[in-house]
């Protein structure tokens, strides 16, 4: 689609998203009389993500992953920091350039069925992308469209149908067919295979693997589920509370995770615990913190079975450790599976 390319696609060297301390900060209304609340929903979080990979973000319900998907897709501002996408700056572009970036990455929301208009026939949601941004006449965007249905596993005939006609798998290869339309370099996909049967994740799974292979595709990739971040990932970055725990390449994550809270998650998740990844099985105690009250030291002090005074007062940085990167004062100990301390007994079972 070379009548597209206004962003240049950068070279195989050259990360295509480059996020630098994204931070975005909502103000809550607390009635008439009282000021604003200030809600930091991702708390300065960088990652960079190349042609052709994938980088999981995850972590429990409120930790500001979809708030990031916002951010980098361009539907949210940051409140701070900078954001690369094919080496233009998105924070600072408007108009037709932020018109261009627009086009370059594209978004796959959770609910297939939210996400599809039912009054459009699949041919026309497939179109429209390319009606308001392309030249091309009726006869050549139809052709797309049924190259792009073949290409996601879909039928010629599925082109004249409505959205209520397909099942939830097969509207989300409506909602990546859509998404591809415009030649994407990045694809955020927030949560894609959540709502959909555990037997039909799967395939939905292997298209996106596919067609990133196929078109050289960045992913961002959100998602709760580790089993299906261990299915796609490249790199993984786990947040908790609008922050940035661990980070690094999956292999090393899952097979030795620094951050208790890396390791509480895969503790938790079936098939992944007791293949060695976790020698001691951290339950997490105590609710999530508000983000309206975030702890003041680390922000896992509250529930974190390492705690020490440290960590209650002196929030850890993201620091380098073992090939990856590790918030957390006590990440040597946690590594070495050092014994937890006896006051943390009652939140660890063997
Ligand atoms: N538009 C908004 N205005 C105010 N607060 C918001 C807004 N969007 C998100 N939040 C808050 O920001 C925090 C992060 O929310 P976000 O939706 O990004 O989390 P999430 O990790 O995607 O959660 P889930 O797994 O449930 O989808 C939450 O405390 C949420 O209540
Ligand atoms: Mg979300």
């Amino acid at each position: 689609m070379s009548t597209l390319a206004t962003i240049p696609k950068t070279d195989a060297n050259t990360p295509v998203l480059i996020a630098k301390d994204l931070k975005q900060v909502y103000h809550i209304s607390r009635g008439m009389f009282r000021p604003a609340a200030q809600l930091q929903a991702v708390g300065g979080v960088s990652f960079q993500v190349q042609r052709g990979q994938t980088l999981a973000v995850v972590g429990e319900s409120g930790c500001g992953k979809s708030t990031l998907a916002r951010m980098v897709s361009l539907i949210e501002k940051p409140t701070e920091g900078s954001l690369m996408l094919g080496g233009v700056d998105a924070v600072q572009a408007s108009g037709e350039q932020m018109r261009a970036l627009r086009r370059t990455v594209q978004m796959v929301f959770q609910n297939p069925y939210g996400s599809l208009n039912p009054r459009q026939k699949i041919g026309q949601v497939l179109e429209t992308p390319l009606t308001i941004n392309t030249p091309f006449d009726a006869a050549e965007r139809a052709s797309r469209a049924r190259d792009m249905l073949a290409r996601v596993g879909l039928r010629p005939e599925h082109y004249s149908r409505y959205p209520h006609m397909f099942s939830g798998g097969q509207r989300q290869r409506i909602a990546i067919a859509r998404a591809l339309m415009l030649n994407p370099s990045v694809v955020v996909a927030d949560e894609p295979v959540s709502a959909l049967d555990v037997s039909i994740q799967a395939q939905v799974l292997n298209l996106l693997a596919d067609l990133q292979h196929e078109f050289g595709l960045a992913y961002l990739f959100i998602s709760h589920d580790l089993g299906v971040v261990r299915h796609i990932a490249h790199d993984v970055l786990v947040m908790y509370l609008g922050h940035a725990v661990e980070q690094g390449d999956k292999k090393s994550v899952f097979a030795k995770p620094l951050h208790p809270y890396t390791q509480a998650l895969l503790a938790s998740t079936p098939g992944i615990a007791g293949q060695g990844v976790a020698r001691q099985r951290i339950v997490l105690k105590g609710e999530l913190p508000s983000p309206l009250n975030p702890p003041k030291g680390c922000v896992f002090s509250t529930r974190c079975p390492y705690v020490t005074e440290r960590c209650r007062v002196e929030r850890p940085v993201l620091r380098p450790l073992d090939g990856r990167l590790v918030a957390c004062h006590e990440a040597e100990r946690v590594a070495d599976g050092v014994a937890l301390p006896a006051t943390a007994a009652a939140a660890v079972t063997a």
